[in-house]
């Protein structure tokens, strides 16, 4: 009897096991229901009007829809990304404002069944800075004392050239006049670009600062390498600077005599081939040849770090004394003021200013740029250097117009655009440091400028 109950129970289990096999092999005879949902990965390479988007989607999806809104709730869908198809897994948006946060989504399809959203993500486009045009103030018109700048005469062209004759008063070539473009050979001289220079700016009402007699730097080989004797060499480099202080007598009004003599910390005299030809005191000479050619030209030293670099500076200030005190001729002082935006301080600036205007010497800031870029962070300028650079640019001239009147030479920015500025080369990064955008317009530079000579 528990037998026959038995053979009944099993029958019963084995017939609805096998149809449950039965009902499950039919089941899985059909196409899906469902698909998974793809996952959203993070927003990256987020640019001003761009970002890329990737997903883990599923392998039997055969595309992806995408949305892009700029609501977390997608009901202000950007109309090219409303259901925006595609097959692969990443997707670059593209056409977006700046500074806009964007929010993204997707479903996967394979044709057929679409699935569930996927998580949300959003991303915020970077912010781009469209300068304000700066008010147009010609700071010639604008200053009372010359306002220079730094030409090479091949780029004096078109509304670059106005740009100069409208802005400046006084231009220092580049490099056209210093010795080794002009000193072809013994008694051979090329005066063409720097006759070009003093071409325009006669044309133009500016007056041309001559730079530099003598420059380690700008040196032909040679007179680098010369193997005659040393009194030969100094009968080589006395006609030069006879020669070419004359070329120029009554076209320009000044030149840097020597330029950069002294060592960076330590103020030593630079062993140039000057010194070692010449002797210790050959500052003295080659000053005195300069006023021999000319009895009215304005002569200058001009050196770099000396808003900081002490010992230079009182190595340059003992040279003054020197020559105030046994006759040598000497007018004024060039402060070449490469400078950052944060170094040097307004403090060291005034300070080294005022021991200079105290040797009673003409004072020009020969060869100004101020760098926003200096520990290489930047692959743009951005607007709060550019902000701060204006504000020192104005630093800069307030100082320069408290020296006394008389002794107000000039203040000569070293180029004119910012991608034609040396330092780009000389430290090989980006750097930003003039008054000019590369269009011609001005920078917030140019504002700071105008802004200090309001004071
Ligand atoms: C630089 C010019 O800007 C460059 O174009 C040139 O190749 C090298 O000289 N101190 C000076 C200037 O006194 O003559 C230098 O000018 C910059 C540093």
């Amino acid at each position: 009897m528990i037998k026959k109950h038995m053979y009944f129970i099993i029958l019963i289990l084995s017939t609805s096991i096998i149809l449950l096999i039965i009902s499950c092999s039919d089941d899985s005879s059909d196409e899906p229901t469902t698909l998974p949902a793809p996952i959203l990965l993070e927003a990256t390479a987020i640019t001003t009007a761009s970002f890329n988007i990737s997903w883990i989607g599923s392998t039997v999806a055969t595309q992806y829809l995408i949305d892009v809104a700029t609501d977390d709730q997608f009901s202000t869908l950007l109309s090219n990304y409303n259901q925006f198809v595609i097959t692969s897994e990443s997707l670059q948006v593209t056409g977006l404002e700046d500074d806009t946060r964007y929010y993204v989504r997707l479903t996967a399809s394979d044709g057929t069944i679409t699935s569930e959203f996927s998580n949300m993500r959003s991303a915020t486009t970077e912010f781009e800075f469209v300068p304000e045009p700066e008010p147009e103030v010609f700071l010639r018109d604008t200053a009372k004392f010359p306002v220079g700048v730094a030409l090479q005469a091949g780029r004096l062209n078109g509304a670059y050239a106005s740009r100069v004759s409208n802005e400046f008063s006084s231009i220092t070539g580049e490099f056209e006049m210093k010795m080794s473009p002009i000193f072809q050979a013994e008694g051979s001289y090329n005066f063409t670009p720097g006759d070009a220079l003093v071409s325009f700016a006669e044309a133009n009402d500016m007056q041309v600062h001559g730079h530099a007699l003598v420059w380690h730097n700008a040196v032909p080989s040679f007179v680098q390498n010369f193997s005659g004797s040393d009194e030969e060499f100094e009968q080589l480099i006395r006609t030069y600077i006879h020669d070419v202080v004359n070329h120029y007598k009554g076209k320009i009004i000044s030149w840097d005599v020597v330029n950069e003599a002294f060592d960076d910390n330590g103020g030593n005299l630079r062993n140039s081939v000057f010194r070692q030809k010449l002797g210790d005191d050959y500052l003295a000479k080659c000053f005195q040849w300069a006023r021999e050619a000319d009895p009215d030209i304005l002569l200058f030293y001009n050196d770099y770090n000396l808003f900081f670099d002490n010992s230079k500076l009182n190595a340059a200030l003992a040279m003054v004394a020197d020559f105030q005190q046994r006759g040598i001729p000497i007018d004024g002082f060039g402060f070449q003021a490469h400078i950052g935006i944060n170094f040097p301080s307004e403090t060291q600036i005034r300070s080294a200013v005022d021991k200079v205007v105290a040797t009673g010497l003409q004072v020009h800031f020969s060869e100004v740029d101020i760098r926003i870029n200096p520990n290489n962070d930047l692959t743009m300028p951005s607007s709060s250097r550019l902000q701060a650079q204006r504000a020192k640019y104005k630093e800069v001239v307030e100082i320069f117009s408290k020296i006394p009147k008389e002794q107000q030479f000039a203040i000569t920015i070293w180029g004119l655009i910012d991608s034609q500025t040396w330092l780009i080369d000389f430290w090989g990064q980006p750097e930003w440091p003039l008054m000019f955008n590369n269009d011609l317009s001005p920078k917030p530079a140019h504002t700071g400028f105008a802004e200090g000579l309001m004071e």
